[in-house]
């Protein structure tokens, strides 16, 4: 297939999956506005249609709760084909809103969106859009420092494994346990109805996602409840790192704006992130991993999330080694970089979601960080393994990182957008 045929083939997902104003992963399996594909869609459109790519970010800020808290998804129009959906969640905000957030990629993609203004001269255009954007964005950023960093050490503790966007990772399995599911009910699962239930999480783990549901609307989605008393709390090693880039790029924005109260802050935040952060890197492992806030104990798990540290402009020299060393040691095991779980570790599974499919935005950042560490030959690695598996088998959910067959939906909109953005 050409670039061209590629192109068009992306575009025309884009195009297919947006409901005016917002984008659907995937209008089967993921009918409503999700916050970070939304984001990484951003920069799909930014390519060809620069006003839907800042309404696409526009649209999700639209439905930010008054402290902040942006959710993870957008429930703008009702649609029978997702479980858990609006009413299960009863968050009584309008729009309609779930009660947890996910990893805060959006600043990092405004300012990807505004540099990309700036070189097409059209920035003037976009200043006040951007202004506004900004509160939004440090709104949210607040919203973490408040209600998820319980001991102030500059990390993010998910209270929900649909937080962290990485749902059936190996690391929330020991955190998850002391989820009482004894009252969870039944209920129909709607996306194995889609899927095949081997890409999809287990029963148990649905469970355990809705007794975290259940527990939410007990408390009245009130964060700072479910902050004190949830049963599972894990700092997590992926949006620490991405909460700490993204800081970064608010932060230019904030100088570039003039707005110096609040760099200072976003100064604050990145200061203490960066004394913190080291809490994540697990000895034994030589590799950054979440860690359970209630145990203290490191997940021991080195997954894709492990190599954001580039991506969070963590320059440790002997950090990065071991971290080179890792993605050298899983590149010699794998067709295809980067799998969501260590290939030798025993539950890898090269389909099932989050326990060994490579994922396109999970490699997109990590190749981007990569590059700006200088790390050139790991990051080409990563790029060319993403942009191989799209030019071979399409625009999928995720892929098997040994013969990159597509896993989970197809025509994604996250996928089809990272290649426009990074081909
Ligand atoms: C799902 O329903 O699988 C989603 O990942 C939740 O965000």
């Amino acid at each position: 297939m050409t670039i061209e045929t590629l192109d068009a083939g992306a575009r025309a997902i884009l195009t297919a999956n947006d409901r005016g104003g917002y984008t659907v992963p995937n209008g089967r399996v993921y009918p409503f506005q999700w916050n970070w594909d939304s984001a990484f869609v951003a920069l799909g459109f930014d390519t060809w249609d620069r006003d839907r790519a800042w309404k696409e970010v526009e649209t999700l800020f639209n439905a930010q709760w008054d402290d902040g808290f942006l959710p993870h998804i957008v429930f703008w129009q009702d649609d029978p084909g997702y479980f858990p959906g609006p009413s299960v969640w009863a968050t009584g905000k309008t729009p309609v809103t779930s009660g947890i957030t996910q990893p805060p990629v959006a600043a990092t993609v405004v300012r990807k969106l505004w540099d990309s203004a700036i070189a097409a001269d059209a920035d003037d255009a976009y200043r006040l859009r951007l202004e506004s954007l900004f509160d939004k964005l440090i709104a949210w950023h607040r919203w973490f420092r408040d209600y998820r960093d319980p001991d102030g050490r500059g990390v993010v503790v998910a209270m929900h494994p649909w937080e962290t966007g990485r749902d059936n990772s190996p690391e929330w399995d020991i955190p998850g346990e002391p989820i009482d599911i004894s009252n969870v009910g039944e209920y129909v699962r709607r996306d194995t109805g889609h899927l095949d239930a081997k890409m999809r999480p287990t029963k148990l783990e649905y469970d355990r996602y809705l007794a975290l549901v259940q527990y939410g609307v007990a408390q009245g989605w009130d964060h700072a409840k479910i902050t004190a008393g949830n049963p599972f709390k894990v700092a997590d090693i992926g949006m620490s790192m991405i909460l700490l880039r993204a800081n970064r790029d608010l932060l230019h924005l904030a100088d570039y704006l003039g707005r110096d109260e609040e760099a200072a802050e976003i100064r604050a935040m990145i200061a203490t992130a960066e004394a913190g952060i080291d809490w994540l890197w697990d000895e034994e492992k030589h590799s950054w991993c979440s860690r359970d806030l209630l145990t203290g104990r490191s997940s021991g798990f080195i997954t894709s999330a492990s190599f954001l540290s580039f991506y969070a402009g963590l320059a440790d020299p002997a950090k990065d080694a071991a971290m080179l060393a890792h993605l050298h040691r899983i590149g010699s095991k794998v067709e295809y970089l980067m799998p969501s779980l260590d290939p030798e570790d025993p539950g890898f599974q090269m389909i099932r979601y989050w326990r060994g499919p490579v994922w396109a935005v999970v490699n997109y950042m990590i190749g981007t960080g990569l590059a700006e560490a200088g790390f050139d030959a790991e990051a080409a690695r990563v790029r060319h393994d993403t942009l191989a598996l799209m030019e071979r088998n399409g625009f999928y959910e995720a892929y098997s990182p040994v013969d990159g067959s597509g896993s989970g939906g197809d025509d994604f909109s996250w996928t089809a957008a990272i290649w426009l953005a990074w081909r």
